[in-house]
């Protein structure tokens, strides 16, 4: 670049010209979508009570986001509530714009109350489901919506074109403000509440009080193909999905194809999504849509209701008599089923050979899993209402992660302000233990911290996500931002790098932004380090963030031009 810039100097008048254009031709297609997202408190009826609900412009779910990849996104968030918030793209790439990532005191500062900030970045080579939500505190139990990536204009799926494409946007309700509900669970230490309902698109459905008249209905045509784009919003459930007497055929997950597979149930955990196609093949009817809880910690309390959506022939004989009679049931594997969930998630292939990393510079062994604090000295008895007077608690590597308050991890890296944080999160578990065996009591407790791990730019990682049986093994849905990884096994136990290591699907793994750790097991992940910023990975239960379930890595810029992290923009919150 240096060489071309001197010869070019005499005629960069004209070179600008020419740039001008050649960007304006190169942009053609390129879109810029421009919205408003207003946080606010709107009044939402759900289970026969109204509660003052954060929304974005006043809709619950929020709206959704369609683009085509290759687009430009510019979203203004202003913020009308009493609470602080951020906005997440989850599973969005974010070259170089990390500052648009949303983690609040990850990436940016809280946008405080009735101030705003612009979110801009770029799809670059994405396709699929995706979706956006509150990070910040519980409130994305309301604040979150569909972001669907359609195939850049005059490309297509890999798939026959459905007739028709549905959202499926799966949450949970509390029949209380969420906020308070971690609040209270914050002074206790106790488990937090349980949510009431879970919810197809905002509503429970019809197994629930007060609910049957708005249940979700989807209509279909006989014969037709329908996309489901499957997405588990939850704040802290896994969920198994189905459509009673359909097959479901998986086409992609987190926005990445899939090669296709039929089968009659999945299972999302938090963060994750699903699209699957469905064919109306069955006798013109009512048909149950239905998802409930998949529960793996044993003796934890959970929700246990079912939500439910309708799928509806709209053939003559069925406008008539259809709407009349009660659904076919659908029948969902039992909250405990891990065989069920296991099969599902280690039958998830790519479509064709991928470009998994094989030469490994960083191996890494993360352990995921809760701890109990004894109650700290001068605290009550209130404040330690865990099991035996404890806290619940929760780590990595034995650091239970601690936002910083004064500056975003982002800015502190950027702008090398010390004492923000410390890059010595640990390469392995500090101490060695049968991590799903019975742990010893005195390994129940974890160091505080807020550390990062630091990644050169370029390098090719591998990372274990150890599941522990401390206190309760469970099921861990690990999310990192930033980046796309491929999962290239996953077992239970402990993984014994001898013996697993021969496991590996090195050829098409499925890749995805977030990992189901199984319960009393592992996952292990690979992905090159080509996105410089500090990014967020945490287990998606939002209970378990609450407790600490997270670190950074911090990845550093690379030497080329296109290498480094963009400058923050001008109205970036501060702390
Ligand atoms: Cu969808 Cu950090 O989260």
């Amino acid at each position: 670049m240096e060489t071309f810039k001197s010869i070019a100097k005499p005629f960069s008048f004209l070179f600008g010209i020419f740039l001008l254009f050649a960007n304006a031709m190169f942009l053609a297609n390129a879109i810029t979508h421009i919205h408003d997202f207003v946080v606010q408190a709107t009044p939402v009826k759900r289970l026969c009570n109204t509660h003052n609900t954060i929304t974005v412009n006043g809709q619950y779910p929020g709206p959704t986001l369609e683009v085509n990849d290759g687009d430009s996104l510019e979203i203004k968030v202003v913020n009308k509530a009493q609470y602080n918030v951020t906005i997440h793209w989850h599973g969005i790439r974010q070259m170089r714009t990390g500052w648009a990532d949303g983690p609040e005191f990850v990436t940016q500062c809280p946008i405080r109350p009735g101030e705003s900030y612009t979110y801009r970045f770029t799809i670059q080579g994405q396709e699929g489901t995706l979706w956006w939500h509150a990070h910040s505190s519980w409130l994305r139990a309301t604040v979150y919506g569909a972001l669907i990536i359609h195939p850049k204009e005059g490309s297509s799926y890999p798939f026959a074109k459905p007739s028709r494409e549905t959202l499926i946007l799966l949450g949970e309700w509390w029949d209380a403000n969420p906020i308070d509900v971690v609040r209270q669970a914050t002074i206790t230490g106790a488990t937090p509440n349980v949510s009431d309902a879970y919810t197809i698109n905002g509503q429970p459905g019809d197994l629930y009080k007060c609910s049957s008249k708005e249940t979700v209905t989807v209509p279909v045509n006989s014969g037709e193909t329908n996309l489901l784009r499957v997405i588990n919003s939850a704040l802290n459930q896994q969920l198994f999905f189905t459509v009673a007497n359909h097959k479901l055929t998986v086409v992609g997950a987190d926005a990445a194809y899939l090669k296709p597979f039929t089968t009659s149930v999945i299972m999302l955990g938090p963060g994750q999504t699903t699209d699957v196609l469905i064919t109306a093949d069955q006798p013109p009817a009512r048909y149950y849509i239905a998802a409930r809880a998949y529960a793996s910690a044993q003796g934890a309390p959970f929700d246990n209701t079912t939500t439910t959506a309708i799928l509806e022939y709209k053939t003559a004989s069925c406008t008539t008599k259809c709407s009349t009679t009660t659904p076919v049931s659908a029948s969902l594997p039992a909250y405990n089923d891990t065989a069920t969930a296991t099969a599902f998630t280690t039958t998830l292939r790519s479509p064709k050979k991928v470009p998994v990393p094989t030469d490994i510079d960083e191996n890494l062994l993360f352990t995921v899993g809760l701890g109990l604090n004894k109650c700290p000295s001068g605290a009550s008895a209130q404040n330690c209402q865990g099991p035996n007077g404890t806290r619940f608690t929760a780590s990595m590597n034995n650091v239970s992660f601690v936002l910083p308050s004064s500056f975003s991890l982002l800015q502190a890296h950027q702008q090398g302000i010390r004492g923000v944080f410390s890059a010595d999160f640990p390469a392995a578990p500090p101490v060695k233990f049968d991590y799903t065996g019975n742990v010893s009591r005195s390994l129940w407790q974890p160091a505080t911290g807020t550390k990062v791990y630091r990644l050169k730019y370029g390098s090719r990682v591998q990372l274990v996500l150890q599941g522990t049986s401390i206190f309760t093994a469970e099921n861990h849905p690990i999310h990192l931002h930033g980046y796309d990884f491929y999962i290239v096994a996953e077992g239970f136990g402990n993984f014994n790098p001898q013996k697993d290591t021969a496991k590996f699907n090195l050829v098409d793994p499925p890749m995805r932004n977030t990992a189901s750790v199984p319960v009393k097991g592992w996952a292990a992940i690979r992905f090159v380090a080509d996105n410089p910023g500090i990014w967020f990975l945490h287990c998606h239960l939002d209970v378990h963030i609450t407790w600490g379930l997270a670190m950074a890595f911090l990845v550093e810029d690379g030497v080329g031009e296109l290498q480094a992290l963009q400058p923050p923009p001008e109205d970036l919150p501060l702390c």
